[in-house]
């Protein structure tokens, strides 16, 4: 049974209306709810009306920045067809597929554009949100535009000084038609207006708890460029051995990647070596912090969170003996890995609720080197990655190998060096207790980091 479902518990949906101008990051914004949303398995879905303009295929007309002047009634007449693509088809979601968060992100620069959603929100019992994103610091607005705009596929044969040009004037347009929400104007709607990302944020009549998640979300998000570095702890005298759970000393070869961890972070740095501090995160148990304990960072946390999957009445079998002890419970955790607890411990599902606060604290910060266990690895890549849940358990994080993710505006971009120290394989495959790896039936993401760690 799922513990952690709030849409079950409240029965509400929400729809989250973007409002703001062009590059104010609204597309980004977005997705980042969707992907954390998603991993808290609660059910959401971005509609991007820049997405659905672009598939309108019997357009003739070109877009550039005059297609976007409010006085052209072709370019408002197509672009009117797209927001009416985007939610019928979010509407068709909601009621067919069960969607608990819709996420429209268009402009909706004018106060009649919103009132139009608000009434269709509220006919079909949908609590609509709006997210503005406003921005008036030009130096962020010419930052993004040069991160993605340029890069968009409005403008992919087109050179980047025409791009720039052409959505500067596009942006000038939206302007001149552009109401920003008001606290006193608006006083009646829910929303959230974040100005200049997040030096202030406004809030007016939040009310729902799923409505409280997202703000408290986005209010922790940043855009300063940062790396993530995750690594499992060396190996264990218990990964020798092949018990689970405890809190065993590293072996020879786990001491040894010890040692070796603080080089492999500054090859991973690169020339910004000598200008960055890392803010290392362990486990409380001994493996991750031994693991820890040569690299010469002064900031040392430890989470209680990060402790490794606890595998109750099972902590310190073989999943041999797990095989013969409890075979029900052997066979229930291949049939369902994510949701299955062990008897007196915990499932996968229990690992994500005990991450999110990490989650926050993550985004929060700037560059973390985290040492935890491989289950939490597993959770913690999913969300960055965006990998499914059924996937996320059988992913192979191969020991004694440094990862390195850069969140990048549309995904995050992954790393990998490897120790050269061998170690024992603690991968499961499902059906067997044998240990040992395997590429079938996954997404490209995590099938990556598996062929990653079968090279050697
Ligand atoms: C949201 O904004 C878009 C673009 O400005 C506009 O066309 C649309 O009508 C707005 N949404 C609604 C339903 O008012
Ligand atoms: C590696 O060993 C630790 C105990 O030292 C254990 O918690 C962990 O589950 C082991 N990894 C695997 C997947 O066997
Ligand atoms: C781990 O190492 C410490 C210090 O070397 C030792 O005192 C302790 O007994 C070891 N623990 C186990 C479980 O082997
Ligand atoms: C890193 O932190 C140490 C100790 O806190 C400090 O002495 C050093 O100057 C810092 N280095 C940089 C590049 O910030």
């Amino acid at each position: 049974m799922p513990v952690y479902s709030i849409s079950h518990v409240e029965n509400v949906r929400v729809c989250v209306v973007m409002v703001g101008l062009p590059a104010r990051g609204k597309s980004l914004i977005s997705q980042k709810i969707v992907r954390y949303l998603s991993w808290l398995s609660i059910k959401s879905k971005c509609f991007n009306v820049g997405n659905y303009r672009r598939q309108i295929a019997t357009m003739p007309i070109e877009v550039d920045a005059k297609f976007f002047d409010p006085n052209n009634e072709e370019g408002l007449k197509y672009r009117q067809q797209a927001i009416d693509l985007a939610i019928d088809d979010m509407m068709r979601w909601f009621s067919d597929e069960q969607g608990v968060v819709g996420i429209l992100d268009a402009t909706n620069s004018t106060r009649a554009r919103r009132e139009t959603i608000l009434k269709l929100c509220r006919e079909n019992y949908i609590e609509p949100m709006f997210l503005e994103s406003f921005c008036d610091d030009q130096d962020l607005v010419l930052q993004n535009i040069l991160d993605v705009k340029t890069t968009s596929p409005d403008y992919v044969s087109k050179p980047q000084d025409y791009a720039m040009k052409d959505f500067l004037q596009r942006i000038e347009y939206y302007n001149q038609i552009y109401e920003p929400m008001d606290a006193v104007t608006d006083s009646e709607l829910t929303f959230i207006k974040l100005v200049n990302v997040n030096s202030q944020i406004i809030l007016n009549r939040i009310e729902s708890y799923l409505e409280s998640r997202i703000v408290y979300y986005v209010m922790n998000l940043h855009i300063k460029p940062r790396c993530i570095w995750l690594s499992r702890h060396g190996e264990s005298e218990f990964n020798v051995t092949g018990q689970i759970g405890g809190d065993s000393n590293l072996s020879t070869r786990g001491w040894r990647y010890a040692k070796k961890l603080p080089e492999l972070v500054l090859k991973s740095l690169g020339p910004d070596a000598q200008h960055t501090n890392l803010t290392v995160w362990t486990s409380t148990l001994k493996r991750t912090q031994q693991t820890a304990s040569f690299l010469p960072y002064k900031k040392k946390l430890q989470w209680k969170a990060l402790d490794e999957l606890d595998a109750g009445e099972c902590d310190g079998m073989t999943y041999e003996e797990i095989e013969q002890k409890f075979p029900e419970d052997f066979k229930a955790r291949d049939d369902d890995k994510y949701e299955y607890r062990y008897r007196g411990g915990e499932s996968y599902r229990d690992i994500v609720i005990r991450l999110e606060p990490i989650i926050m604290e993550l985004e929060r910060q700037e560059n973390i080197l985290i040492i935890t266990h491989q289950a939490v690895l597993r959770c913690l890549y999913a969300y960055f990655m965006n990998v499914p849940q059924h996937e996320s358990p059988w992913m192979s994080i191969p020991l004694h190998t440094l990862i390195k993710l850069e969140p990048r505006a549309y995904s995050t971009l992954v790393s990998r060096i490897k120790a050269d120290i061998p170690a024992v394989s603690t991968y499961k495959e499902k059906g067997t207790s044998q240990l040992g790896e395997s590429v079938e039936g996954m997404s490209s993401k995590s099938r990556d980091l598996i062929s990653a760690s079968a090279e050697s």
